[in-house]
């Protein structure tokens, strides 16, 4: 730069910042944190925003790292409530989704490694835990529906009183979670009990914003699964039960489109419920575990 700034012209200012990270080597990091500077001069200036306000935004952040540990990631939260994760995941699915795919939801923190093998048709549960059979069928296809054979499927939900069982004294660990493999038709199988939803973390900051904008805080409930094929994208999605009394007031914005079912009654007091995962091509990558 030959000359000071002017002090009163945001788009000089703004010129500058991009201009200083011209020298970025990585291009997509370059690319990322232009659209970051942009966006950010651009909202301060639409909200007028004070430095008291920009001093509350980063002590926020700043709470949000520490509220992060090895049981809560305050940070995923964070991109659950605004809609972050779900937008991201549905962006990134778009193709597919064109194409018939499957829609995908939010992994969310409570997906376990290790999770124990179950053979089709057993039962994921602890015969204590209490509640509502629900069997549940599934298949993995292809886009064009061709079923794929082999494929690594989990899954994973709360109980009936809307606790994962790492949150939960009362429950034996590994409840209600699974890892499968589909057979020679694609299909998997296994008996479980209804879950019910749950209110996400609100001990810490994200607690604090929700409380601010006076927004529920539940999510309805819901079973998640990742489906995984050699030579197929990775797909985590979640269905959820229509019935819920926040079925579409989901706090993380996960309850879209075809992903809301009805759990049928099975006539016995149980309720079935069929789900149909549909891969696209592409390079098989699981996403990051967040728990143990
Ligand atoms: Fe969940």
């Amino acid at each position: 730069m030959t000359k000071p700034l002017p002090s009163s012209d945001p788009a000089a200012l703004l010129a500058a910042v991009l201009q200083a990270n011209e020298g970025t080597a990585n291009p997509r990091l370059k690319q990322v944190m232009a659209a970051v500077i942009r966006h950010l001069h651009a909202l301060a200036v639409e909200v007028d925003l004070t430095p008291d306000e920009l001093q509350v935004a980063l002590d926020f952040l700043v709470a949000v790292g520490q509220a992060t540990g090895p049981r809560k990631h305050e940070g995923i939260l964070l991109a659950d409530i605004l809609g972050l994760a779900t937008l991201v995941q549905l962006r990134s699915a778009r193709h597919a989704l064109e194409a018939g795919g499957t829609e995908p939801a939010l992994v969310g923190p409570f997906w376990r490694a290790n999770q124990p093998v179950r053979a089709n048709g057993s039962t994921i549960c602890d015969p204590a835990t209490p509640g509502p059979r629900l069997r549940v069928t599934g298949r993995v296809t292809d886009l064009q529906g061709t079923p794929l054979a082999g494929a690594r499927v989990e899954t994973w939900q709360a109980s009936p009183q809307g606790m994962y069982e790492n949150q939960d004294p009362e429950q034996v660990s590994m409840n209600l979670r699974g890892r499968l493999e589909t057979d020679a038709e694609g299909r998997f199988s296994f008996v479980s009990v209804r879950p019910a939803g749950y209110p996400v973390p609100i001990d810490g900051p994200c607690g604090a914003l929700l409380a601010a904008q006076r927004r529920k805080v539940m999510r309805p409930a819901h079973l998640h699964f990742i489906a995984a094929a050699e030579g197929y994208k990775v797909l985590a999605t979640q269905f959820f039960d229509i019935e819920d009394p926040n079925a579409f007031e989901d706090v993380v914005f996960g309850a879209v489109g075809s992903l809301l079912r009805r759990f049928e009654p099975d006539g016995e007091g149980g309720f079935t419920l069929h789900v149909e995962l549909k891969l696209e091509r592409g390079e098989t990558r699981l996403p990051h575990c967040p728990l143990p």
